[in-house]
């Protein structure tokens, strides 16, 4: 295949956004991020610490308390919601661009999914912001009773690398549809988008201080976490992190709302449509290197079709075109950094350790650069570590099962409770299955279908709360009782 290289955008902004002010840190410090390609610094960028932090939230503080934000019309903080989505609809080639630089990941899928996604997501919480009702109330006695719904203040949200566009959109589309204002840190391995998107932010109208971005590692997180002056923080990321905020919250009892991980079963019965369910397999663990929190990665196959299923998914894998993620026929770039890409060969020598047959890939790409190859492990069983830890990697692992009574019992052994799969034409099957397994959110002969008026998130140790859709929404307010006397 020909190949098709499409350039890089240039990185404009790698400072802070406190109080509608690019600034440096106040320390002057900065951090770098990298090309997970060839491992080179992308670009260094201002690692904001406490001072950097206090500032932005009394800056977001202002802007809810006697600012303009909360005060404005609903309709038009609706306005500027879908102005910013325009705005990255417009700019979407260098976003989607810079995204790849910082992330590695393909350019044809952020162009396809993560763009459109969370451009879809603002434009769908746009929508909410003037929907936001109470509720009348018949109350004992001559009163009127009503509930309204008030923003809950300063969210501080904290996102991965894994989606940065696309959780900044999930974070910012509810909290600025309630009326909150933020205080934001993108991850320290992918900062670049979330600048971007706040300078879009400010073109778009936003005024000052609704929308603050500290970047910087995870003290920088924690500051925003232990900050008095901030009310809720929404957390994406890994469950050991979520512990140390929910210690760290626990002062200021700050509202929470957590999407962690997963270990997600992707079950195939033998009466399911085989290519369709091959197919959702490869895409439902491989896409996005296998970066995701609902990755199937427990793909349990019904032992009558096991030996089928296993010759075409591992063909399938065998043809993921790996390489340089600005190519458009590339379906796999590197994962994101040296210690996710040291993480998941951990996993690929204890799979072999264990005893799990590896049909193909197992080995790194190259020697510059985080590429791994696509590895499919065959015969795992459920205590394997390749089986219960979350891998956040190319990894597939196979694991045969006999019938429907047994399946659910090994899908819910797990502390995960995020997403689950079922690949069957036997409707009672797909419901008794979606009915039974402790999980978030179920797909039945789909993987990874998301749409932002769907809630997701986790149940178990994969979250605490939903985002997107109605779910989402309520979590960035606070319920008021109102109770009057008639006289
Ligand atoms: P992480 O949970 O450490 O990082 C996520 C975000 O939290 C980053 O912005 C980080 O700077 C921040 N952070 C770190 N420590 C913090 C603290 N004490 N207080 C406040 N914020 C803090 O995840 P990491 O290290 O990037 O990845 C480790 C593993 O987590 C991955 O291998 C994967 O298994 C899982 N993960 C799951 C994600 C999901 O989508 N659910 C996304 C990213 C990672
Ligand atoms: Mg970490």
């Amino acid at each position: 295949m020909a190949a098709t290289i499409i350039a890089p955008p240039k990185i404009r902004q790698t400072n802070l956004l406190i109080g509608g002010k690019w600034t440096e840190s106040r320390s002057g410090k900065r951090f770098a991020t990298v090309n997970p390609v060839n491992e080179q610094v992308l670009a260094e960028v201002a690692q904001g610490d406490v001072a950097d932090v206090d500032a932005a939230v009394k800056a977001a503080r202002a802007a809810f308390d006697s600012g303009p934000w909360s005060r404005m019309d609903a309709r038009d903080r609706g306005r500027l919601m879908n102005k910013l989505a325009d705005l990255m609809e417009a700019n979407l080639e260098e976003l989607a661009g810079l995204e790849t630089l910082d992330n590695g990941k393909p350019l044809r899928d952020a162009r396809a999914a993560d763009l459109p996604l969370a451009i879809d997501c603002l434009r769908y919480y746009a929508g909410w912001a003037d929907k936001l009702t109470g509720d009348t109330i018949p109350i004992r006695g001559n009163y009127f009773c009503y509930t309204r719904r008030e923003p809950v203040g300063v969210a501080g949200q904290i996102i991965p690398w894994n989606f940065p566009i696309l959780m900044a959109a999930w974070k910012w589309g509810p909290a600025l549809a309630a009326g909150c204002t933020i205080v934001m840190k993108p991850a320290e391995q992918t900062p670049l988008t979330c600048l971007r998107m706040a300078e879009l932010a400010q073109e778009a109208g936003f005024p000052d201080g609704v929308i603050n971005v500290v970047t910087g590692y995870g003290d920088t997180g924690a500051a925003i976490v232990r900050h008095p002056g901030v009310d809720k923080i929404a957390f994406t990321g890994h469950y050991e992190t979520a512990q140390k905020i929910m210690v760290d919250a626990s002062a200021t009892l700050k509202r929470l709302t957590f999407e962690l991980g997963g270990k997600s079963p992707n079950v195939v019965f033998a009466d399911a449509d085989l290519d369709a369910a091959v197919a959702g397999a490869e895409f439902g663990l491989f896409f996005n290197q296998g970066q995701c929190c609902c990755a199937g990665s427990r793909l349990f196959v019904e032992q009558s079709i096991h030996k089928q299923f296993v010759e075409k998914v591992v063909a399938r894998a065998k043809t993921r075109q790996i390489g340089d993620p600005f190519d458009l026929n590339t379906t796999q770039g590197p994962q994101v950094d040296a210690d996710q890409f040291h993480k998941i060969m951990s996993y690929i020598d204890k799979g072999k350790s264990e005893g799990a047959h590896c049909l193909t890939g197992g080995s790194r790409i190259g020697n510059k650069g985080f590429f791994i190859e696509p590895t499919v492990f065959d015969n795992v069983s459920d205590d394997m570590s390749i089986a219960r830890d979350e891998i956040f990697g190319p990894v597939m692992s196979i694991l045969p099962f006999k019938n429907v009574d047994e399946i659910i019992d090994r899908a819910n052994n797990t502390y995960y409770g995020l997403a689950a799969a079922v690949w069957t034409k036997d409707v009672q099957k797909a419901h008794r299955f979606a009915a039974s397994v402790r999980a978030g959110t179920v797909w039945v002969n789909c993987y990874d279908v998301f749409d932002a008026a769907a809630p997701f998130g986790g149940f178990k140790m994969s979250g605490m709360g939903r985002e997107l859709g109605a779910a989402g929404l309520a979590n960035y307010t606070e319920l008021k009782t109102v109770t009057m006397s008639l006289g």
